[in-house]
């Protein structure tokens, strides 16, 4: 890092998130002097105390270690950012109620920050944007007086794994000249070994286009799976038809919920760049946000759901994971509230008071539905007589398959 005139090297703004407190982490750990910058106050004082506030593999201890080492340190005044040399803005960027981009997040934390923002620093973009947003931001601080560079760099780790896949997969770098490139080539150069450079609006693109193919992908699947229980067929035996020893197909994921805070939400966000001609994906959204109807459809097949109670398994939105955001688990659950006699819902890492024990469960449902295919469930016998709604085939095959 060259000798600069500022206290900090990074500031993360949204420091507290999913994304922005592990990339704040590695930041810290390769030497970097970092501040963790959060609204949050809550966050920042469970962070502080060395406490992390969602379950990462390998944060705990590193959140320990960097605290000690004096590298990291955590604030919710915005007057911190005044100190800082590159700015990471890693905050949420969710879509409206018409499923168009909300500006409003980023708009607000650039108020908040504007008056403590210093010539000669680089703005990183971190967060997941609607095309164009870099471009955008870049204009208002140059109308605006402020000699600050603009770089587009979109995170694309998998949640609850970042610390390891910082150090695995290619970094996105762009900005708008050559020289912030470098600069922000030679601070991501401190954790990543691979680089991929383009300009900001195809990073933009890049990024959205990822989490739409990722999400059609999971909704061609997911479509053929309706398509082969709806008429009975074991949709597992079609899978294995597809991919054993063809490597053609050696891609083909699974069925299951295709959920979370990320991909639905940048499939609409390509969706409203394309003017709504992104057929594809508000399709793939029909099929995906569809799945847990036709889940209770299954059921309805098998039993009286007037007269059942139903069980849960599983309320986060992806395996081993404590996040409920977006969980399709919790769809399923308003779904069957209107016509089972009753729900309950388990989930052993999702910290949510209406959950009930596992055992309580198995126990008194009538009808079990794998919602989330957490490690846990993968030997779980459920007792005999109950109806099981297995989408992602997690539980053991029992006796009689087997
Ligand atoms: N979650 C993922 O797996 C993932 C992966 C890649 C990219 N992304 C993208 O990263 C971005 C962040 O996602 P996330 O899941 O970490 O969200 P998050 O909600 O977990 O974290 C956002 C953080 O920003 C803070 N914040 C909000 N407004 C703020 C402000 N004005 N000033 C300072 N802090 C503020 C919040 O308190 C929160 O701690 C999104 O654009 C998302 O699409 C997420």
């Amino acid at each position: 890092m060259p000798e600069s005139t500022f206290s900090y090297d990074v500031c993360v703004i949204g420091g507290g998130g999913h994304v922005g407190l592990p990339f704040a982490l590695i930041c810290a750990d390769s030497g970097l002097r970092t501040v963790i910058y959060d609204v949050d106050a809550e966050k920042v004082r469970r962070i502080r105390a060395g406490e992390m506030p969602f379950f990462e593999e390998g944060a705990d201890e590193m959140l320990e270690r960097t605290l000690a080492s004096g590298r990291l340190t955590v604030e919710d005044r915005p007057e911190v950012m005044s100190e800082c040399r590159f700015l990471v803005m890693i905050i949420g960027t969710p879509v409206d109620e018409h499923l168009n981009p909300s500006f409003a997040a980023i708009d607000r934390v650039l108020q908040k920050c504007w008056e403590h923002l210093r010539d000669g620093q680089v703005l990183i973009l971190r967060s997941t944007v609607f095309p164009g947003t870099g471009q955008r931001i870049q204009r208002m601080l140059h109308t605006g007086g402020k000699r600050i560079a603009v770089a587009c760099c979109p995170e694309r780790v998998a949640q609850g794994h970042s610390l390891r896949e910082f150090r695995e997969l290619p970094q996105i770098l762009s900005a708008f000249d050559a020289g912030t490139l470098a600069e922000v080539r030679g601070l991501f150069a401190r954790f990543t070994p691979e680089f991929v450079e383009m300009e900001p609006l195809e990073a933009e693109l890049c990024k959205l286009m990822t989490n739409a193919w990722r999400y059609i992908q999971f909704a061609t699947v997911n479509q053929f799976y309706m398509l082969a229980s709806d008429q009975g067929v074991d949709f597992e035996r079609i899978l294995h038809g597809c991919r054993h020893n063809y490597p053609r197909m050696a891609g083909m994921p699974g069925p299951g919920f295709a959920a979370g805070p990320c991909l639905v939400k940048d499939t609409m966000q390509l969706a409203a760049f394309s003017h709504n001609h992104f057929m594809l994906g508000h399709s793939a959204m029909l099929v995906n946000e569809g799945l847990p109807s036709h889940l209770v459809d299954l059921a309805r097949k098998q039993i009286d759901l007037g007269d059942a109670t139903a069980g849960i398994l599983g309320m986060a939105f992806k395996a081993e994971s404590d996040d409920p955001r977006d969980s399709l688990s919790y769809k399923l659950r308003k779904l069957l509230a209107l016509e089972a006699r009753a729900v309950l819902c388990t989930d052993p890492y999702v910290p949510d008071s209406s959950l009930v024990p596992l055992e309580r469960v198995l126990a008194e449902s009538d009808v079990l539905f794998v919602a989330t295919p957490h490690r846990c469930y993968r030997s779980l016998t459920p007792p005999a007589g109950k109806v099981v709604i297995d989408i992602w085939n997690c539980l053991p095959p029992t006796s009689q398959e087997a």
